[in-house]
């Protein structure tokens, strides 16, 4: 059977996209089964109509408090049975509830190299710290922001005329590359999830885990 996803949104969708046109392509294992925006605005739900994926709403302001809407989102995502949550660009922290239906099961990708520069911005904070290079990092999610274990990460260069937009476009440019290939190798079973994260059969030849310096490129 199948390996299902779901993968939560807020924006764009384009890692969204460069996972389901990976499993097209055949080079990543399962499938989505939903995806899940908290705002309905969201030009990834386009995305998903047009692909025939089952796609839903949960926004926040149609719920009391922060925790209700977290247990409401936890039971849709749940209708999915999905064996991985995928936030890709969801950018609302899930609480409590969520983990706990989903432990060691959501991952999400981040525009740094953590445990540097998490929150938001991260780009602009790499360009404010004057670093030469930053990247891309797909994490287990815990309670933290950014904090939980590290699954795999891209290197992307800094150049110097390069603004947030630019910086970020890169370093999203590698996201697509490597947010597939986590997800498949989690998919097969060569990554497990757990307290800690495990490779098992085939051993890590530098391209899933770590991918030093994409061709710099557009989306
Ligand atoms: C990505 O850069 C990701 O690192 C961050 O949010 C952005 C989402 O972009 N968490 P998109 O919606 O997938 O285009």
């Amino acid at each position: 059977m199948s390996f299902r996803l779901a993968v939560l949104i807020s924006g764009k969708g384009s890692n969204l996209r460069a996972i389901q046109e990976a499993i097209e392509r055949g080079t990543c294992a399962g499938s989505i089964v939903a995806v899940i925006s908290d705002r309905a605005s969201a030009q990834g739900l386009t995305f998903a109509a047009e692909h025939g994926l089952p796609s839903s709403v949960v926004s926040v302001r149609d719920y009391p408090d922060r925790s209700a809407w977290d247990a409401a989102l936890a039971a849709k995502v749940a209708d999915f049975m999905p064996d991985l949550v995928v936030l890709a660009g969801f950018m609302r922290v899930v609480g409590a509830a969520f983990l706990d239906r989903f432990a060691h099961r959501v991952i999400n990708v981040h525009p740094a190299l953590l445990p540097l520069f998490p929150g938001t911005n991260g780009p602009e904070q790499a360009l404010a710290a004057g670093v030469r290079v930053t990247g891309c990092t797909v994490h287990v999610v815990d309670a933290g922001v950014d904090t939980g274990p590290i699954i795999a990460q891209a290197v992307v260069r800094v150049l110097p005329d390069d603004t947030n937009d630019t910086l970020h476009e890169r370093i999203q440019h590698a996201e697509h590359q490597l947010f597939p290939r986590v997800v498949d190798a989690i998919a097969r079973g060569v990554v497990t999830l757990g307290a800690q994260v495990r490779m098992s059969g085939a051993s890590d030849d530098g391209t899933i885990l770590f991918a030093p310096l994409f061709r710099d490129g557009p989306t």
